[in-house]
């Protein structure tokens, strides 16, 4: 896996900024004040902060952007980074700022001497997760070993607060790296290693087999992966740090570890792409790494449903029926719209096992998202305003971009079969909806349930506010926010 930037708390040594090498950030706000850290960078540079405050051009300088002065007079740096924050800034704007310096930093060691607890932390958080490269198969790969150190009067209460939001940047890195995986390596047999792995973190953690998934009765799912050499799985991980008994919080993830589009191949251009159709099973897996990493005082149960969307000889066809666990038969129209097969029987199978509280599933659905949202913003479904209404303002404190979209009878209309309970699609008006109607027929009428489609920002070609270009891991800190929020026992 992908390693966290190391991040060091020390205790404030002024001197230590003029002998630092690599990178030295410091803070002024955006009123023109130099804090404290920033005076004595400074008074080395014979007075170059303080121009750079005074200018004209320090004006257009937004809370959390970052100036960079290179090879500092007076300083062993490389580059001397003034950051520009408030006092009692906007987490987004400390987070925005450690982005930029994680962007800047370019493998060297970076000295942030930078002042209050809270503060430090978050810009710690932004550079650890804007640092992410997937590196994994580049063979000149440079291993580095430089990490951060933060400098600042209160190391401990600094190195506590920060630990909660590294558990976060763990998470999301499992997410990332699943996601970035190619998928001749992310295998669905590699996929449920590296969830069994996670028992090490107290996950309660079980793999069941097609055998099994067979006996279940979830032949939805099994119609998926059997036109494939890689055997379907359904990993179910559970963590249990809330009350005991408590109904659970139940995440589930779409898995498709390649989506080929089956017998409805799916064009040449672009098909590469399709290895990030698992992203819904990464994200449940990263928040799932989150919340046991951070021993978060809740019950959830992350469920993923693990195939791949190949064509062969033992293919689906267009025109198959096949029953799903719950009962009702699906005419399979297109094999391309392969993930709502394998969410509805993971689905069922979640509520029928676990009672959850409260269902939400995360899948790469449909490309008619990306027609509504594009790449800014998930669409949210939800049969429940109260929950989808929390979980909206989960995503905005996290600035992680959701949209809630409409549900209702008349999009229903459109799965109707001839032959069957349904079909497995709609026609090309309101793609995202007639998915979303489809899932939610195997919602139970009690579970407050959202669904979120990710396909627009789980995978992004340029980089985001806290990522790189790739996998974004979208979603693991507003879903940690969700369960920080309403789940958690003091
Ligand atoms: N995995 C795709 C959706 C997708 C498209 C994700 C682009 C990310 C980027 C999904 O399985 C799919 O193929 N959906 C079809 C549904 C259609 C056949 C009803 C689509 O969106 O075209
Ligand atoms: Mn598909
Ligand atoms: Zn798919």
């Amino acid at each position: 896996m992908t390693d966290l930037t190391p991040v060091t708390f020390t205790a404030t040594d002024l001197d230590a900024i003029a002998g630092h090498e690599g990178r030295v950030a410091v803070i002024v706000t955006p009123d023109g004040k130099l804090e404290q850290s920033a005076r004595r960078a400074n008074r080395l540079t014979k007075g170059a902060v303080q121009r750079f405050v005074d200018s004209e051009g320090f004006a257009k300088v937004k809370p959390g952007q970052v100036t960079s002065f290179a090879w500092p007079v007076g300083m062993a740096a490389e580059a001397l980074d003034v950051v520009c924050l408030a006092r009692n800034h906007a987490v987004e704007d400390a987070r925005k700022a450690g982005s930029a310096l994680g962007k800047l930093r370019g493998g060297k060691a970076v000295l942030l001497a930078a002042d209050g607890a809270r503060r430090v932390a978050e810009v710690a958080f932004g550079l650890v997760m804007r640092d992410y490269d997937f590196s994994a198969h580049k063979t000149d790969a440079k291993d580095s070993d430089t990490g951060v150190t933060v400098m600042c009067s209160k190391p401990d209460e600094a190195e506590a607060a920060a630990a909660p939001l590294m558990a976060i940047a763990d998470g999301a890195f499992m997410t990332r790296d699943l996601t970035n995986e190619p998928a001749n390596v992310l295998t669905t047999t590699e996929f449920a290693n590296r969830l069994v792995e996670m028992k090490n973190l107290g996950l309660d953690v079980e793999v069941l087999e097609e055998a099994e998934l067979e006996k279940l009765g979830m032949r939805t799912l099994l119609s998926v992966g059997q036109g494939s050499d890689s055997p379907s799985k359904v990993v179910v991980m559970q963590w249990n740090g809330g009350e005991t008994g408590a109904a659970p919080l139940a995440l589930v993830g779409k898995g498709v570890v390649f989506d080929t589009g089956g017998i409805s191949l799916k064009p040449a251009a672009g098909m590469e792409d399709m290895t990030m159709d698992m992203g819904g099973a990464g994200v449940v897996a990263g928040t799932m790494r989150a919340l046991a990493k951070r021993k978060a005082k809740a019950n959830i149960v992350g469920l993923v449903g693990l195939v791949e969307n190949m064509p062969s000889g033992n293919a689906t066809r267009p025109g198959d029926v096949v029953t799903s666990m719950k009962g009702d038969t699906v005419e399979i129209i297109n094999t391309d719209a392969e993930g709502r097969l394998v969410l509805c029987d993971v689905m069922w199978y979640a509520q029928d096992r676990f009672e959850p509280a409260g269902m939400v599933d995360l899948a790469t659905l449909t490309g008619a998202i990306i027609i509504g949202l594009g790449h800014e913003k998930a669409g949210v479904f939800s049969n429940n305003d109260d929950f989808c209404n929390a979980f909206l303002k989960a995503a905005d404190t996290e600035n992680e971009g959701a949209w809630r979209m409409p549900l209702g009878k008349a999009y229903d209309e459109q799965l109707k079969s001839r032959i069957a309970d349904m079909k497995n699609v709609g026609g090309r008006p309101a793609g995202s909806i007639t998915a979303a109607q489809f899932l939610q027929r195997f919602v139970k009428e009690d579970t407050p349930w959202i669904h979120l489609d990710i396909a627009g920002v789980a995978s992004v070609k340029s980089a985001t506010a806290l990522a790189p270009a790739g996998a974004t891991g979208w979603g693991v800190m507003a879903l940690n926010r969700l369960v920080a929020d309403g789940y958690e026992t003091e």
